[in-house]
Parts: C-alpha cells; structure tokens; sequence
C-alpha cells in the first residue's frame, strides 16, 4: 500500500528536537524564557497549538487569534519551528454544549462527559464541519509563516473516541456495511449470522456490538474496521483543508504505536501520512523497556516508504502521570531511550511537553523544564540531548538496512483474536508478538515488524506469531516464501479465522496446515498455575494442542501432562532450502529464546551481554549505534569515527555503562 504525497522532505534541517509546546497555560513573561530554553536545549521544532481551539475560537465563528500570533512571532524570532496543530482533539465547552450529540457514547450506551479531550464522535458530520473549519482558519491563518513546517492534525486519533456506539454511528456503520457487502445475503454469509437464528432481514436492523453480552465476533471485527475507518475519514477531511490552503507542507498526525494491538489501524493509515511521526511511553513494570523502544521502532520503521525515518512525536523526559506508579527515569535512561530511537529509525526526537504543567489533568507529568526549572538533572540532561542530536546530523536521512527477520504484526488479528470467547481468553497478542521479538533483539540480529500485506523477499526468516486471524492471499504468500527457500516459524494462536472472523476447518492452523504438514485436532489450553514441559527442557503455559503429523519432522514432544508423547514442535522441509517450523505450544521466553539462538547460524561476533547494535545507512556511509542497556562497562569490536565525542575508534570502543555511541563508517 503507497500512496505519494509529499516530496518527502523533513521539516526540519537536522534531526528535529522539541516538544508539545502548550504556552496557553503560561503567561508572556514566561514565553520569553521558553525560547531563550529552548535555545539553550537546542530544540528545533514544538507541535504548538494542539489543545488551543477553545482559546482560539471562542465562540461559535469568532475568533481570538492575539495570543497565537506573538507566540509565533516569538518562535519565529527564536529560530525555531513549528508543527502548528489543528486543535481539534479537544473542542471547545462553547461546542459541545451547543451539541451534546457530538459526544462519543461508549457501549453501555453513556456518554463521554466533557472535561477530557476526544470527546466527539468520529461519524458526526456536522461535528466534522466545525473542525474542518477551525483547521482552514488556522492553515489559512498561519499557513504561509516561514517556520511553520507542518501540520499535526488534532492529536492521537482514537485515544478516548476510538469506538462510538451512538444512533449517528450506528447509522454510518450501516452505510459502511452496505458498502463492503453490497447485499444482505453476503453479509449474513460473511457474519455466519445463523447463528443464534440472527440472519439479517434489513441492513436497519443491524446495530453496532452494544451492551455486554457475547455478540458475534465477525460484525464486533467488522465495527472495529469500520470505527479505524471512520477516524482516518475525519483525519483525511482535516488533511483535505490543508493541502488545498498549503500544498507544500507535510501532514502528519501522531500515532499510539506500543505492543498491543492499536486503538486504529496504524499500518493501514501510514500511506496517509507525509511524515510518520509516533507517541511512545515505556511502561512499568516492562522487564524490557529498552525492547520495546525497538519493537516500536522496529514497527514504525515498516510503515514508512522505502524505510523512510519517522519521527518520535512524543515521549516522555522521567515520569508520565497515568500510570499507577510513575517511575521517574533513571540517570541517563531518556538519553538512551532517545538515542534508541534514532537508531531504529527516527529522525527525531520530541516530548510531551515543553514545560511541565502547573495545573490541569497533567500537573504531574514531566516534562523538558520540570516543575523546579532548570538547575536540575532532567533540564541538564535535556541539553546534552541536544548536543548529541547536533552531532548525529550526518546520521539523516540514512535509513536501516532491511533485517534478517521478518515478524507479522496485525491489528486485525490482534483485534480478532482479543475479542470475543476464545479457548483461552487471558493471552495479550502483543506481548505473543514481543517475545518472539525480545529473543532476536537479544540475539542482535535486524529485525522488521511487518504489515503482512508487505514484500517478504529478501527476508531469512519470518515469524508469524498469533497471526489469529489471515486471508488466503497472506497464507499463499507465506507459501510461497518457504518454497522459495525461507524459514517460517508459526507460533501458537496463528492461521485459525479468516478474514470474516471465521474458523477454516479441518484443523488448526487451518491457514497454515498444508505448509506446516500438520494439523492439530484440539486446542488444549492451561488452567492457572499449570505449565507444560517439553522433553526438550522447554516449557510454558496458557497454550498447547493436540497435533498431528501428516508430513513433518517432530523436533520436541511433551513430557508429562494430558499431551504426554504427542508432538509439540514440528518441523518440514519446504521447496528450495525452505523450512516451516510449527510451535504450538506457547513456550516461554527463555524457551523462545533458545528456539531462535538454535535457528540463526551464529557466525557472527557476539556482543558483550545487554549491548544492542543497530545500523542505519547512506548509499556510502554505515552509522552503528552501539548502545549499552547494561550496568557495566563494556569494550566492543568496531572501528569508525565516532559521532557524538568526536574521537576516532581504531578498533575496540569503550563504553560505558548505560551510554550509547555512534560510529561512523564508509560501506
Ligand atoms: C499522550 C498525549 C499527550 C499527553 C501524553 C502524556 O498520549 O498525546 O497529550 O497526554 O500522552 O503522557
């Protein structure tokens, strides 16, 4: 999926640097000191304006544009750039007491209260009048300033609206409907909506899944579809506005990209984004933040074009406020994490926010100027960011070099396989998806997390963990990749629906059994506390079946336990060299990891324990970030400039513990 838009050109000239920018909530003297700070920090860019629609338009058509315009003379002054933002994730109280029927209402049938943000439907079009007209204000307004670089419209799509269950949407969910079914017959075909004797009779009788009871898993998919539809909709009306007021200028909007399937359909909005830009929060506990920097990374990466950089739109400098305990970040901790970014592939680094808020829903939350200002370590650590994102300037523009691995990621499946009554209903696909992830991570080797509509050429071996749900042409080509010599490993909870949300008989993974040569005639999972052992010394919970070998080498058994001598991991010789390898058990992570270590030929020079290595490149240049997540000082095999000291590395580098370094070299 590529749609061109935008000449691909970065709105900022070196790696952006910035936050969220909310001057709203300080007065003018304050302003002043923001940019002589920024300055300081060496913050390029700030996404300014994203909640401000309600100090802009401050009634119904009139609108106060005074604050707004010495905050851009001021930035402008200062040299530094602006992502302006269409302000529409929060409308104003003015609006939504005209118009309580904007209010997102969610399945119990209640209504969003306002006082937070998002608090529209995505299917009210007279909602979406109003923000489309606040947006041309703005473009129109602002449009042609030299320093406003780019648009960031409204603010992580779906992230409190991302399903509406209203009569407006109800109504477009059927418009929606009719449109991808064209007749009942093949909706009620597509829905198996037999079942229960529900057969439709008019698309009028169809609501979306309201209520709590168990409903029928193709419409719950079908009304997941249509809501990321609906959002993107509002997102491309917004987009609409702005290119035809600025043609030139790039549109972005920042996405939610984690390890669980996604509030919207990410990888399907990507083409329209002129620049990919993400949110990313680690969360705590997470025994492995630093992984899911990379799976992020590793992530975002595939949904640009040609692997083009992405930008981290926001994370955060210590602390969020959201969750349970807000860990504060270790010394050195948001320097690394920044600098992880970059190295899987972001072209910047921003935060949410500038300056810590006083007051409001967010008076907790860090951010580039904490709360006691700047005599402290986040501010100093802010600046030495900085420092280094200057130096990384050559670094640009490069991109990472397509990985070894290919891993499937889907929020269809995700989305099918979370929802509804399964045989275990407690597994997370993400955190299915990340362990196979953490063991390559681990074991250094590239690794991209894929769309599955994406090219698998070029990859050694593909990883399809609970891929629940896949259509027949991502199953061929799957196929095919083995057949052309590659290695597939199926993981468990992969290959069972199709893209209705129904089970393709005749075994599990029915998607998958003749490639795999096995089938399994019964999922068995694990009640809690119990656990499952291989006669290998692997072992695992939540998941196992009964499998059976119809052509397949059985590579471990079970030990013990109900499935005592059956198969559990099955491997068959495919095609021209190919493999596919069936896990179907849900073996746990360490027995993951020796999975992958036995896989991948180990001809290539391991890393000191906890040092990451991750590459990105010019036509001519290689530059090799070399980060050490682990508390101990380390010495590394490599020889280059080094970016961000300076100092030539003639062949081994000494790092020390928790820092990252950047070489540069001539491929
Ligand atoms: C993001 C959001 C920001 C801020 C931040 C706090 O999800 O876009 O506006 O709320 O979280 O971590």
């Amino acid at each position: 999926m590529t749609l061109s838009h935008h000449d691909g050109r970065w709105p900022t000239s070196g790696l952006s640097y910035g936050a969220d920018y909310n001057p709203e909530q300080w007065s003018p003297d304050v302003w002043r000191d923001d940019v002589r700070l920024m300055q300081e920090a060496g913050v390029n860019m700030v996404s300014l304006g994203i909640f401000s629609w309600g100090l802009v338009e401050i009634a119904d058509g009139e609108f106060s544009w005074g604050w707004m315009d010495e905050i851009v003379d001021l930035l402008e002054e200062g040299g530094i750039a602006i992502d302006l933002a269409t302000p529409t994730a929060a409308p104003p109280g003015w609006l939504l007491f005209e118009h309580p029927e904007f209010r997102p209402v969610d399945h119990d049938m209640q209504p969003h209260w306002p006082g937070a943000r998002l608090g529209w439907c995505p299917s009210n079009l007279v909602f979406r009048s109003y923000a489309t007209r606040i947006a041309r204000a703005v473009a129109e307004r602002y449009g042609d300033r030299e320093h406003v670089v780019m648009w960031h419209v409204g603010n992580e799509f779906g992230g409190g609206n991302g399903r509406c269950y209203c009569d407006t949407s109800a109504a477009a969910f059927r418009r929606w409907l009719r449109e991808k079914y064209g007749t009942l017959d093949a909706l009620n075909e597509a829905w198996a909506s037999a079942f229960w004797g529900h057969t439709y009779r008019d698309f009028e009788h169809i609501l979306p899944p309201r209520g709590h009871d168990s409903k029928n898993p193709s419409l719950v998919l079908d009304f997941d579809r249509f809501s990321s539809d609906e959002l993107l909709q509002h997102y491309l009306a917004e987009r609409a506005v702005l290119k035809e007021v600025t043609p030139d200028l790039p549109v972005t909007t920042n996405f939610m990209v984690g390890a669980e399937p996604d509030v919207v359909d990410y990888a399907r909005w990507a083409p329209h984004m002129d620049v990919v830009a993400n949110d990313h929060y680690t969360r705590s506990p997470d025994a492995t933040p630093q992984q899911d920097v990379a799976f992020s990374g590793d992530r975002m990466r595939s949904m640009t074009t040609d692997r083009r950089p992405w930008l981290l739109m926001e994370h955060s400098t210590s602390g969020v406020n959201w969750q349970p305990r807000n860990r504060a970040k270790d010394p050195g901790e948001m320097i690394r994490n920044s600098l992880s970014h970059i190295a899987h592939g972001a072209d910047g680094v921003m935060f949410f926010q500038w300056r810590a808020s006083r007051g409001g829903a967010e008076q907790f939350h860090s951010g580039m100027v904490p709360h006691a200002g700047e005599d402290t370590r986040v501010f100093r650590e802010v600046c030495e960011l900085g420092r280094h994102l200057r130096a990384l300037a050559p670094v640009q523009g490069s991109r990472a070099p397509q990985g070894r691995v290919g891993i499937l990621f889907d929020d269809e499946a995700g989305w099918a396989m979370t929802k509804g009554v399964k045989p275990n209903n407690l597994l997370p696909y993400g955190t299915l998806v990340r362990d196979w992830h953490r063991a390559f991570w681990r074991l250094n080797v590239g690794i991209d997390v894929l769309p599955p509509w994406n090219s698998f050429a070029g990859y050694e071996v593909l990883v399809v963990p609970a891929l629940f749900l896949v259509d027949d042409d991502t199953a061929r080509r799957v196929t095919e990749f083995a057949e052309a010599g590659g290695t597939v490993v199926v993981g468990v909870v992969s290959g069972i629906v199709d893209e209705n949300n129904q089970v393709r008989l005749g075994g599990y993974p029915g998607a998958f059994r003749d490639l795999l040569g096995v089938w399994s005639e019964e999922v068995v999972p694990l009640q809690a506390g119990d656990r499952f052992e291989l006669d290998n010394g692997w072992g695992g919970i939540e998941w196992t079946e009964h499998v059976r070998v119809r052509d397949a080498e059985v590579t471990a058994r079970y030990s013990g336990g109900p499935l005592d001598g059956l198969p559990a991991i099955t491997s068959r010789a495919v095609g021209q060299g190919g493999r596919a390898i069936y896990v179907s058990a849900a073996i746990d992570p360490a027995s993951i990891g020796e999975f992958v270590g036995d896989l991948l030929s180990s001809d290539e020079n391991p890393l000191p324990d906890g040092v990451e290595l991750v590459v990105r490149d010019t036509d001519d240049e290689r530059f090799s970030f070399v980060i050490n997540h682990s508390l101990r000082d380390v010495r590394v095999p490599i020889a280059g400039v080094e970016l961000l000291t300076g100092l030539a590395v003639d062949d081994i580098l000494e790092l020390p513990a928790g820092e990252v370094r950047v070489i540069r070299s001539s491929i």
